[in-house]
């Protein structure tokens, strides 16, 4: 295991899944790693790892407030250093179709997965900028294929594509890399949330009447996905290569779903995707 220091990354969402097996896997390759969470409880889950190179961030990436501290707290920390690297990884999934979710629900959902990562990232920029650091976003498969019922999720993770790419188009005069992370299904928490939320049951009957099998159809395609899904050390490794390789690549699909998925959307019509989707929620 590496123990260089790698310089100083900021992880977003990190009290669970992805971002907590990232931050972990960062600090033992030789990072010192600030994982970004919501709650103490969170935090005192981090520092109860015992590493000294893995220590809490209290970061909510829709709460600007909780931006600046924490931009504060890492400066304080770093002195004129820099910030090696930015993790946004903060991420939530309505599963609803779109003609019911409220709009609210919506809203949130881009918050979240789209505004949030903006704001993290310009507020950590003039860090990234003095150390040359990169910026390494978790996108989703979900962000190249719109699948039904995942609509709110899918629009936020194509927004995050358009993120990365205008990102890293803008920041090149400084040389500073900007990769997007494309998974497909990994075994995470998020899963379970999908299980926990479950739209069917608070849809109304004439919802019921016009997505209620679609629906059930979808539930049943993720319980499938979910018994697939693979660790979340694929994704680490993804991150941990856009970070330090010397040749960063621009996207990393994850997993064989992710890289088939991506191959069918890059080749198929959309009259025939479109047929391929209907034939999997069938
Ligand atoms: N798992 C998959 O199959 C998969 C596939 C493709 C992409 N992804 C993406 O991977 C990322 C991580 O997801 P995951 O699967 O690891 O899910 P997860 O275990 O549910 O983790 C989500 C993380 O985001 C945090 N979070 C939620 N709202 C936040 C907010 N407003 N501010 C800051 N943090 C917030 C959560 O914190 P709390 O505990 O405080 O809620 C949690 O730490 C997401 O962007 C997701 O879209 C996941």
């Amino acid at each position: 295991m590496a123990t260089d220091d790698l310089g100083t990354v900021v992880v977003t969402g990190a009290s669970t899944g992805i971002g907590a097996a990232c931050a972990l896997y960062l600090s033992e390759r030789g990072f010192q790693v600030f994982a970004g969470v919501r709650k103490p409880s969170d935090a005192q889950a981090v520092t109860a790892r015992g590493r000294p190179n893995l220590e809490p961030l209290i970061l909510d990436v829709t709460q600007p407030e909780t931006i600046t501290a924490a931009v504060q707290a890492v400066q304080a920390s770093l002195g004129s250093k820099g910030l090696a690297g930015l993790v946004n990884n903060a991420g939530i999934s309505y599963d609803e179709p779109l003609e019911c979710v409220p709009i609210a629900s919506l809203r949130h959902q881009f918050e979240v997965n789209a505004i949030g990562p903006v704001a993290v990232t310009q507020a950590f920029l003039p860090m990234l900028r003095s150390a040359r650091g990169r910026v390494v976003t978790v996108g989703s498969i979900n962000g190249l294929i719109a699948s039904p019922m995942s609509g709110p999720y899918s629009m936020s993770k194509f927004a995050i594509e358009a993120f990365s790419d205008g990102l890293r188009r803008e920041l090149a005069p400084w040389g500073i890399h900007v990769a997007l992370i494309e998974p497909g299904a990994i075994k995470t928490a998020i899963w379970d949330k999908a299980t926990v939320n479950d739209w069917s049951a608070k849809a109304t009957p004439a919802q019921l009447d016009l997505y209620g099998e679609a629906y059930r159809q979808f539930r049943k395609l993720i319980a499938d996905s979910a018994q697939k899904a693979v660790p979340c050390d694929q994704v680490s490794q993804a991150i941990l290569h856009a970070l330090t390789a010397t040749k960063p690549r621009t996207r990393y699909l994850v997993g064989k779903d992710a890289r088939l998925l991506a191959r069918l959307a890059a080749l198929l019509p959309d009259r025939v995707l479109d047929g391929v989707l209907r034939k999997a929620m069938s």
